[in-house]
């Protein structure tokens, strides 16, 4: 029996593994018409996003994106031009959110009296939004569209 099914498994793969490499000599993908020994051109860069409106958070511990453009702005051992509109002391001035209290923790919890090291480099974790379709669609499912699929059985 295990055999058998090994080797239906095995016949399968095979099966699924030549009709892929058929897929590849036919399709164009991503690299679009350029044969695969030439380098195509590069497709054009597209701009960042830039509104001033805050996009929703996938789940809550999710570093929220930058919805604005971020080009030219210094963020090294000599100034970070985030915080000169981000910073506690700043945002009356800026109208930005201010950095959740969690950037003022160390490592061990303890809350500091400006943001901590370990937050400095706020691309670390913050990201910019390109407006560039994606050539491969996502397919991530958040937190409230999985927790509304109501399960055989009644239970969520
Ligand atoms: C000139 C002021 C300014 C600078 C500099 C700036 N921001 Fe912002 N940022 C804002 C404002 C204002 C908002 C609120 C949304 C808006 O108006 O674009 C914002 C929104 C954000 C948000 C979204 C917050 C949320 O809750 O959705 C993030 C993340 C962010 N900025 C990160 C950064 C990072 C990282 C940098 C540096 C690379 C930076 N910002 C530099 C003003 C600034
Ligand atoms: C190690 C990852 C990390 C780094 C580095 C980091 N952040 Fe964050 N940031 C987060 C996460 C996670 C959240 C959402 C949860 C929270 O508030 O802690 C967040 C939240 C924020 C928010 C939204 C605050 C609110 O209350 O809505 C702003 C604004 C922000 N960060 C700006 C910055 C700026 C500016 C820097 C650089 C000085 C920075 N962050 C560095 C992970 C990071």
């Amino acid at each position: 029996m295990m055999k058998r099914s090994a080797i239906a498994l095995l016949a399968f793969a095979i099966a699924a593994g030549t009709s892929s490499l058929t897929a590849q000599t036919v399709t164009s993908g991503l690299r679009g018409p350029t044969p695969l020994n030439d380098e195509g051109p590069a497709p054009p860069m597209l701009p960042n996003r830039n509104t001033s409106e805050r996009e929703v958070r996938n789940y809550p511990e999710q570093p929220p994106v930058i919805p604005h453009s971020i080009d030219g702005y210094q963020v090294d051992l000599n100034g970070n031009k985030c915080l000169s509109c981000h910073a506690r002391a700043r945002t009356a001035e800026s109208q930005a959110p201010m950095v959740s209290i969690t950037h003022f923790m160390d490592r061990d919890g303890q809350f500091l009296g400006s943001v901590s090291p370990r937050r400095f480099f706020c691309t670390e974790c913050h990201v910019p939004q390109n407006t560039a379709n994606p050539p491969i669609s996502n397919d991530f499912i958040d937190i409230d569209t999985l927790l509304s699929r109501a399960s055989p059985g009644g239970r969520r």
